[in-house]
């Protein structure tokens, strides 16, 4: 485990709140907090997210890449991702997306006491599969399940040392790599077999190979796409749970709302299985009709999503609260500075989703006060089939199962652990105290 946010928190206190600036790599990186800096970070021309990240992030480079050939990369990328997650493709997906969601949950019901944080990744990783690749892949249980290992291995390999020194050739490195190659290999073969099948569907993959890109590109575009559409969504639907466990005032409301909503959508008396009921809802009313639902997702986001943005300056100096950045250098920005910020925030560490509603409206107290989907220049992009995601799992697991947070052993968990911030990976509670266990239950209206 790091010391991350730690560290963080302890400078701002050393500091009284003005940036310092420390060395990675040899590189030297400046620390921002508050309002008028973090909307310099976010929203300046010239600070560059995907510079940065190449540099200290997951896969980094070993050689400077050709400016030009990156942004072409990084535009056509984004054009391909909202491709893919297009409305009509999304509305279309939600009937299988749901099956998917009921079946897996079904199986994690099985098992008793499981970890919800591993449940909702495999919930999300195959619904996400589904939307981005194809048939041969998605419907294929073990293939999806062999996919989900490789790119847990490409996150688990990510430890501090290997990030600190990516040259180095560490058992970690090597591990990175290995699960890189296999993946990227996967979807170039997934790619062209599809490339010559006589029957083009409306698959992602499918998408792409009509939209006239190479098998490397492609891969490359799933590639990114899985590994920036799974673990947060999956993380967020897992504490988004725990929280609804917690807060059972909160876990009847929302379970009325979707309720309420599946009565208006489908007949009262079908006796349909669910996810088929479910189907009925359209894509609109998903988005539109549950603000309760919304309320708990954009509450779970704040608190868990409290890592830092980080930025390499790619454009001229910049000059921030006197500090210069000089082209090359890097820029970051706390999340949880706004986030769990209690002059932003009241109590800024309770699951409170009623502080956005009309009269309190603590996210529009400052600039960029809520940061969960990002803001500025370079905020999320697949934050509408992120939400759908967690809508229609949350859902499933709502109406169509008797459920309960527990401790490893079974037994009823009444609060929940605190969010361990220092977590190189994903946000989980504190010694990984928090378990489920899901009964299907056959009232669901
Ligand atoms: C609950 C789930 C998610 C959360 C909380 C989340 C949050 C964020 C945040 C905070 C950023 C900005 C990072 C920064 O400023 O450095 C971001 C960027 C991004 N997200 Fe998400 N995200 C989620 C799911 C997804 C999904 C499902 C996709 C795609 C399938 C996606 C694709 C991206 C991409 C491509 C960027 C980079 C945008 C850019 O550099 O211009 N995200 N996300």
């Amino acid at each position: 485990m790091s010391r991350r946010h730690d560290f963080v928190t302890e400078c701002l206190k050393q500091t009284r709140g003005r940036p310092f600036s420390f060395k990675v790599l040899g590189h030297s990186v400046t620390a921002f907090y508050g309002e008028k800096s973090r909307r310099r970070v976010l929203a300046e021309q010239g600070m560059d997210p995907n510079a940065a990240q190449r540099v200290l992030g997951i896969i980094p480079a070993f050689t400077e890449p050709d400016k030009e050939k990156q942004a072409e990369g990084e535009a056509l990328f984004e054009k391909r991702l909202l491709s893919l997650i297009h409305r009509d493709r999304l509305a279309e997906a939600i009937p299988s997306l749901l099956e998917d969601s009921w079946v897996l949950c079904e199986e994690w019901g099985k098992k008793g006491v499981f970890d919800p944080f591993v449940a909702m990744y495999d919930v999300v990783f195959q619904m996400t599969a589904r939307v981005a690749t194809c048939r041969d892949l998605y419907e294929n249980r073990q293939a999806v399940a062999q996919l989900q290992k490789n790119f847990l291995s490409l996150e688990t390999n990510a430890t501090s040392f290997s990030i600190l020194f990516p040259w180095f050739p560490g058992p970690a490195q090597i591990g990175r790599l290995a699960a890189l190659i296999t993946i990227i290999r996967k979807f170039r073969k997934a790619t062209s077999t599809r490339r010559q099948a006589s029957d083009m569907s409306g698959d992602g993959i499918d998408l792409l190979v009509s939209q006239g890109d190479d098998d490397g590109s492609i891969a490359g575009t799933l590639m990114g796409f899985m590994m920036a559409g799974t673990v947060n969504t999956g993380v967020m639907a897992a504490w988004a749970l725990l929280f609804l466990g917690s807060h059972p005032h909160w876990k009847e409301r929302v379970v009325n709302e979707v309720k309420d909503l599946l009565n208006k959508h489908s007949d009262n008396i079908n006796t349909d299985p669910l996810p088929k009921r479910l189907s009925s809802v359209p894509l609109k009313a998903w988005e539109e009709n549950l603000p309760f639902m919304d309320l708990v997702i954009r509450e779970t986001v704040r608190l868990i999503m409290c890592g830092s943005a980080i930025r390499r300056n790619i454009g001229r100096d910049i000059e921030i609260e006197g500090v210069t950045i000089r082209t090359g250098e890097f820029a970051t920005y706390s999340l949880a500075d706004a986030h769990l910020n209690p002059s932003i925030y009241a109590n800024p560490n309770d699951f409170d989703p009623e502080r956005y509603l009309p009269g309190r409206e603590e996210d529009k107290k400052e600039a960029f006060a809520y940061i969960g989907w990002g803001a500025g220049r370079h905020p999320c992009i697949g934050m509408k089939l992120a939400i759908l995601e967690m809508k229609l799992v949350l859902a499933t697991v709502l109406l169509g199962f008797e459920w309960e947070l527990v401790d490893r052993s079974g037994g009823h968990l009444k609060t929940i652990p605190a969010p361990a911030r220092n977590n190189l990976h994903t946000i989980r509670p504190l010694e990984n105290s928090c378990y489920m266990t899901l009964k299907s239950a056959k009232a669901s209206s």
